[in-house]
């Protein structure tokens, strides 16, 4: 039995009190994915933003709104964890300024500067010990396996799942699972569901004594 994070769903980050910036994300991949780890016997955390599916009622929510809770809340979990799997979309960038107003309109367009916000599969990855593991997701329009790698070793991850953009808001996903010297361990066009079982196959025989 393994000790699993999980990082679900979009995160938000607010301009002002109503308005805010975030990612297409139903956190339906990560739903799957502790689903399929709960059906191997792992015990699993989902650290989720803000999403309107159900989890797996066996599985631990810690529900954050922005990227920098979800890094907050994730490291503090991470600790406690075998390995994380890196599922959501967190917003990747946030506004300089936030008002604490409402922004009213004025008739001319809007300028704002935003700045990146934390990496979260990044920052598990350079903290992780020597026997925990860290996989990550990388959406790729074009170059997918090659950027997946690059993402795979600039995040110190130990395997990335390419996916396209159809994955988003879809019931199916088309994946490669990549491992560290950039070879295809495994590839699937299915329902998420048997994509996750999949992914969790691969981590059980690849990363989990
Ligand atoms: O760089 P990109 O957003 O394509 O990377 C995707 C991977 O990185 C996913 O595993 C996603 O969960 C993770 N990520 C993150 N924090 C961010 C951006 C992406 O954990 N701020």
């Amino acid at each position: 039995m393994a000790k699993i994070l999980i990082t679900s769903g979009p995160t938000r980050q607010y301009l002002d009190p109503v308005r805010y910036l975030s990612n297409a994300s139903s956190g339906r991949m990560g739903a799957a994915l502790a689903q399929a780890a709960i059906d191997l016997g792992h015990e699993v955390t989902i650290v989720s933003g803000p999403v309107s599916i159900e989890y797996p009622s066996r599985a631990t929510v810690i529900p954050v709104v922005s990227t920098d809770e979800m890094l907050h809340s994730a490291m503090q979990a991470f600790r406690d964890c075998d390995g994380a799997i890196g599922a959501a979309a967190p917003c990747d960038y946030m506004p300089r300024f936030v008002n604490d107003q409402k922004i009213a309109k004025t008739g001319d367009p809007l300028t704002l500067q935003l700045i990146e916000t934390p990496d979260v599969v990044a920052t598990l990855g350079q903290n992780k010990t020597a026997s925990q593991w860290v996989v990550g997701f990388a959406l790729e329009s074009e170059d997918r396996r090659f950027r997946a790698t690059v993402k795979l070793e600039k995040k110190h991850c130990d395997l990335i799942v390419s996916n396209g953009p159809t994955a988003i808001d879809s019931d199916e996903n088309e994946v490669e699972l990549i491992g560290r010297s950039g070879d295809v361990l495994m590839k699937i066009h299915a329902d998420k569901q048997s994509v996750a079982d999949r992914i969790l196959q691969v981590i059980q025989e690849r990363l989990i004594p």
